[in-house]
């Protein structure tokens, strides 16, 4: 029975890919879920699956070696699957220093846990070890024109304190496969959307303002482009490059679904009223008077667009979710986990919206 260690499960695309693992594989793997559970983390994510017997959460920082070497120790872990990170870059922008330490200081633990774990005295590695490190396009920077696209190969040009701090942990990685060979892959994605997401992110921040009736917040002038992939895809992605894509290499998975700001809000618009009830009230209220342009953000990346080529070439992958099914997914799962929504909204979440959108 293999054993995963993932960082970072508690989050949106880690809760996602662990219940994607479980539907999967069922009991013919282990996981081991590691998360600190920042504001971001959440065990409700995982209340499906926290009674298996082939699952495992515990609490820890990927910055504490002492607690990340322990694990190692503990367990024969077979498979790493690092999604932990700070990864709101309007955070990155008013305070950048946890990002360096969470997502590169705490990357590093990662690598040198494993590496301390797997080497053999002869520096090889044992056989069928292998980390993949969850990464985003954001590292390749903007792309301006239409047409262009963001390749493996592209080079790095990062922006925002949260995209240098991934490409920061990104090359990390590379160092360590190309020194050591640590059997590693790194994946960079596209933007995610889908069930779990924290409504700080711009799909779950339009739906749940547009259920109370509040202002949606555009950016700039609403033209900045996105390459939307639903979160599924992207967990089935994961998993296929880590069992069948080539050690070492990088792929980049998305899906061509590149759209504006402006149009991903009018679809939400238009889908939540198609899907209420007609006697709902808050039909009343839905509509595009709630669009609120606002300053834009500082930095602001104008256009992201992956070409997923390699990874359907080797692997065989591709995006199955058409955006019109994945928002539909998207909204019926917050329809049906309004009180999980009204908890995570509550509290510390007011604070942080009152600063960021005074
Ligand atoms: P998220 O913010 O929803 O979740 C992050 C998780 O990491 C949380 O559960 C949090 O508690 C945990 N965490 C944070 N700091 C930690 C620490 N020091 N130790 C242990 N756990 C810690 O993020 P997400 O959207 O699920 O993204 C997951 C990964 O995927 C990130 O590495 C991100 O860069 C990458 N990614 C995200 C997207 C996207 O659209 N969301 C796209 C491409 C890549
Ligand atoms: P976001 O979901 O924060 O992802 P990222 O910045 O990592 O791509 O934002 C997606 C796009 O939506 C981005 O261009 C910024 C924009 N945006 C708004 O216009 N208003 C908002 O309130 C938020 C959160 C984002």
């Amino acid at each position: 029975m293999r054993t995963y260690l993932v960082t970072g499960g508690a989050g949106f695309i880690g809760s996602n890919y662990i219940h994607y693992m479980f539907k999967k594989y069922d009991s013919e793997i282990r996981i081991i879920n590691v998360d600190k559970l920042t504001y971001a983390g959440n065990l409700a994510n995982l209340k499906d699956v926290e009674n298996r017997e082939n699952y495992e959460f515990i609490k820890a920082d990927i910055c504490d070696n002492e607690a990340i070497n322990k694990i190692f120790e503990e367990n024969d872990i077979d498979r790493v699957v690092h999604f932990a990170a700070e990864s709101h870059v309007d955070r990155s922008i008013k305070n950048p220093d946890v990002f360096v330490k969470t997502n590169v200081l705490g990357t590093l633990v990662m690598l040198n846990a494993a590496k301390h774990a797997w080497e053999n005295e002869d520096g090889s590695f044992k056989a069928d070890k292998k980390f993949l490190h969850v990464s985003t396009d954001e590292v390749y920077g903007s792309l301006e024109n239409d047409g262009e696209f963001f390749y493996e190969t592209t080079p790095y040009d990062p922006h925002s304190p949260y995209s240098a701090s991934k490409a920061s942990s990104d090359m990390l990685v590379r160092s360590y496969m190309d020194t050591y060979k640590f059997p590693a892959n790194i994946t960079n994605c596209s933007n995610n959307y889908g069930p779990y997401q924290f409504p700080e992110k711009l799909i779950p921040l339009i739906i749940n303002n547009a259920l109370k009736g509040n202002k949606l917040p555009v950016y700039g002038d609403g033209k900045n482009v996105r390459d939307w992939l639903y979160v599924e895809d992207h967990a089935k992605g994961i998993d296929m490059v880590q069992e069948k894509g080539r050690l070492f290499e990088t792929y980049n998975i998305g899906g061509h679904n590149e759209k504006q700001n402006i149009e991903i809000i009018n679809i939400i618009l238009e889908t939540l009223c198609e899907m209420l009830p007609d006697d709902d009230e808050r039909k009343k209220h839905i509509n595009k008077d709630l669009i609120e342009y606002v300053e834009d953000r500082k930095g602001h990346d104008r256009r992201y667009a992956i070409a997923p080529d390699k990874i359907k070439e080797e692997i065989g992958w591709y995006p199955e979710t058409m955006f019109e099914d994945g928002i539909r997914l998207t909204i019926k799962w917050y329809f049906d986990h309004a009180q999980l929504m009204e908890n995570v909204t509550s509290g510390d979440y007011q604070k942080y919206y009152q600063e960021m959108y005074k």
